[in-house]
């Protein structure tokens, strides 16, 4: 039996806006019942087509994949089609208090939905793979080589999530994405695409960008505390949760063993730091009880 917390329970058993949505701005659609789980996620924008003003969902799956679905809609009403791509499917497990690392793929297919939807929208390129791969895909939206057949599960889409989620094992990207859970046949290229990922991001230097756009900075505060502080803090038995980012302020509350500890207050600098290095010189890391 799963160990789901109380908010994954409430959004299993009592799902907000289950349903479609007949005029609907963009439809997102992901997984498959062959694959075990599927998602149409719908949005319908404000008169100036920029704001999610409301979010449905029909969903086929478990108690997680619904929750999640449920937790995605309630997350991205209200806000614009740009604050809706940063949410990252860390954010809808976070929204929920957490999923189990196994369940973790029903968070990566609600956010999956939602950049399927928002691309399609706008017209931006989600090159259909090969037609031979459509039956029983879980992302046939996304390009790349298959990899996973059991799945249909693409080398691009595996790398966005081990690069997303800085995953390091071939049984984390099983539970991330699914692919490799069934013959098995695709762990070793799992593994190979794995090493590719660390090694690209070992050689690729990073720097602090001379400029950044409010939206790209956001952007790239979440990706280095995805990629750089939460592995960091995981190996402790701790972690963090971002609450908010205004302008240059970075609003975190620490969990687990970081909640309470008594050098928070240097983990939380060490934080700062990480952060002028890599996003703006100027950034403020708060920490908030919530
Ligand atoms: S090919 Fe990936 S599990 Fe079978």
């Amino acid at each position: 039996m799963w160990d789901y917390t109380p908010t994954v329970k409430d959004h299993f058993l009592n799902p907000r806006n289950v349903g479609d949505i007949v005029d609907a701005d963009a439809v997102g659609e992901v997984g498959s019942l062959a694959c075990g789980d599927a998602l149409k996620l719908f949005l319908k924008l404000d008169e100036n087509k920029e704001k999610i003003v409301d979010a449905k969902f029909q969903t086929f799956g478990c108690a997680s994949a619904i929750a999640s679905s449920s937790a995605l809609t309630e997350m991205v009403k209200g806000k614009t089609l740009d604050e809706a791509l940063a949410v990252s499917n860390q954010d809808i497990a976070d929204f929920l208090g957490g999923l189990p690392e196994e369940k973790m793929h029903c968070s990566v297919m609600g956010q999956e939905a939602l950049e399927v939807a928002i691309y399609k929208y706008r017209g931006m390129e989600m090159p259909a793979h090969d037609s031979e791969h459509d039956h029983g895909s879980a992302y046939p939206d996304y390009e790349g080589e298959i990899v996973c057949k059991c799945f249909g599960i693409t080398d691009a889409f595996l790398k966005k999530v081990i690069e997303t989620n800085a995953l390091t094992t071939a049984e984390q990207v099983t539970n991330f994405t699914k692919a490799g859970g069934a013959c098995g046949g695709c762990i070793p290229k799992i593994k190979d695409l794995i090493a590719q990922v660390l090694g690209e991001a070992e050689a690729k230097p990073r720097t602090r960008p001379e400029k950044l756009s409010n939206m790209k900075k956001m952007q790239l505060i979440q990706e280095v505390l995805e990629r750089d502080i939460r592995p960091l803090l995981w190996t402790d038995g701790g972690d963090l949760e971002l609450i908010d980012i205004d302008g240059s302020i970075v609003q975190v509350a620490f969990r687990k063993a970081c909640a309470g500890c008594a050098s928070s207050g240097n983990t939380a600098r060490m934080v700062e730091a990480k952060l002028r290095d890599l996003v703006a010189e100027d950034i403020i890391v708060e920490e908030v009880s919530q």
